[in-house]
């Protein structure tokens, strides 16, 4: 990343690479496009103007239910051990992804988080339902439909479960519900229960509602400041929200995307250098494809997380179908570190970096990763990151709401329907023979 005269820099931390990608100069024939989607954002009134919702969330949010929210949570950690999230898709998705990244995938202090509810297998029904069987649990069940199969499913095997153990009084005092404020079965249920309830906004779809209670109770009860979450979130939502492609990464990043589909590349490798980030991939999958690919159009969004995958992916990356390009999030400095300890005899020779970080090595790989797929004709657009805490967590992911909103509409798609969806369910529900299917 050396020549910085092509790199942009926000206020914040973020720093937009486009110098291993393309010459920004070609992206100034977007600059009026770009002046003008920006403004029918802001204004709401785009295409699917009744979803922007998430556009102004940071700002706008329900202040009295975020407070509820941090009440909640603390309850959860006085008196569970486990809290179960059921829900599917954008009712978790975001949720998962800040609570690994910035807490780690091995078990932490406080209270686990369990999500559940994202799959029919029966093998990973049986193992959650054995492994919370013994312990305190709470749950969250998250729908803003509240008939989505797998989440329904998973709830009420849990809710079953815990009503046996506790209950039904005390299992009432243990379920949350995050679905629409005044319609679906699951508001209906938690209203005649008494759940606590919390709303996902009707101009809010699943997978731009991180902001919302979706993201934010879970996030809560995993020890996590969501204010701190939303101020971040505010200042990308301030940062990013004038047409001005000059001065705006995160528009030059959408028209960048833009670039690379018209000119012969269709996949969008979203890449880091760190596990505990592969979620964040899972959730930009969901984003950008549920967004994009509609009317034969968009980008697949593929994810990797190196160099993991450089063992299993790198050779194709580097020299099969040049198909893609990356987008690597790259952070400067992990929340953790260790020293490469000296060995007296050095018999697996590895001596040469005793007393380095492992963040340097790591460090490393990246440096040569990107050098080896730029000059293998893999475009590398890179953001980077001085750390990742909560607040550039609320930075980065509002970056990316924005920056897909922008191509979509670059791309004259909605970026805020998901037709192609509800075929696989119509063919589901008929064969299982659910009534009107
Ligand atoms: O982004 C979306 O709209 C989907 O992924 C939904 O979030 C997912 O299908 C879950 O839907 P619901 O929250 O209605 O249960």
């Amino acid at each position: 990343m050396s020549n910085t005269k092509k790199t942009t820099t926000t206020k914040k931390g973020l720093t937009l690479h486009l110098e291993n990608a393309v010459d920004v100069k070609e992206l100034k024939e977007y600059s009026k496009r770009v002046k003008e989607i920006n403004e029918g954002i802001n204004n709401k009134t785009l295409r699917g103007n009744d979803f922007l919702g998430w556009s102004d969330y940071p700002k706008t949010y329900n202040k009295a239910e975020v407070e509820q929210i941090i009440q909640d949570a603390k309850y959860v950690r006085e008196n569970y051990d486990v809290l179960v999230v059921c829900g599917i898709g954008g009712s978790y998705l975001g949720a998962r992804a800040v609570i690994e990244a910035l807490t780690g995938i091995k078990k932490r202090d406080g209270v686990e988080i369990i999500f559940f509810g994202n799959t029919f297998s029966p093998n990973y029904a049986y193992q959650v339902l054995d492994y919370i069987k013994d312990k305190r649990f709470a749950i969250n069940v998250i729908s803003k439909s509240g008939t989505t199969t797998e989440t329904s499913v998973a709830f009420r095997l849990v809710k079953g479960m815990l009503e046996q153990q506790v209950g039904k009084k005390a299992a009432r005092k243990a379920i949350f519900a995050t679905t629409d404020k005044e319609k679906g079965a699951l508001k209906e249920e938690a209203t005649k229960e008494g759940y606590r309830t919390y709303v996902l906004p009707d101009d809010v779809g699943g997978r731009y509602s991180v902001f919302t209670a979706v993201g934010l109770f879970p996030m809560a009860v995993a020890g996590i400041n969501i204010k701190t979450f939303l101020t971040g979130a505010r200042k990308a939502m301030k940062d990013t929200n004038n047409g001005d492609l000059k001065t705006n990464p995160c528009y030059q990043y959408a028209c960048t995307r833009d670039y690379m589909l018209n000119h012969g590349k269709s996949v969008e490798m979203f890449v880091s250098y760190e596990l505990q980030y592969t979620q964040i991939a899972e959730w930009l999958k969901q984003l950008f494809g549920e967004s994009e690919g509609k009317e034969k159009k968009g980008l697949f969004p593929a994810s990797g997380t190196f160099s993991t995958d450089l063992h299993s992916l790198g050779q194709f990356i580097q020299e099969g179908t040049p198909l893609l390009f990356e987008t690597i999030i790259y952070v400067n400095k992990p929340k953790d570190d260790v020293i490469i300890p000296k060995e007296r005899h050095d018999l697996d020779g590895l001596n040469y970096l005793k007393g380095q970080r492992l963040s340097y090595v790591n460090r490393k790989a990246f440096e040569g990763t990107l050098e080896a797929h730029t000059s293998g004709g893999v475009p590398c657009v890179v953001i980077e990151l001085e750390k990742l805490d909560a607040y550039n967590m609320g930075y980065l992911l509002y970056f990316f709401m924005r920056a897909v909103a922008m191509s979509a509409y670059l791309l004259d798609v909605n970026p805020f329907d998901q037709p192609g969806v509800e075929i696989y369910k119509k063919n589901m529900f008929h064969l299982l023979g659910k009534k009107g299917y």
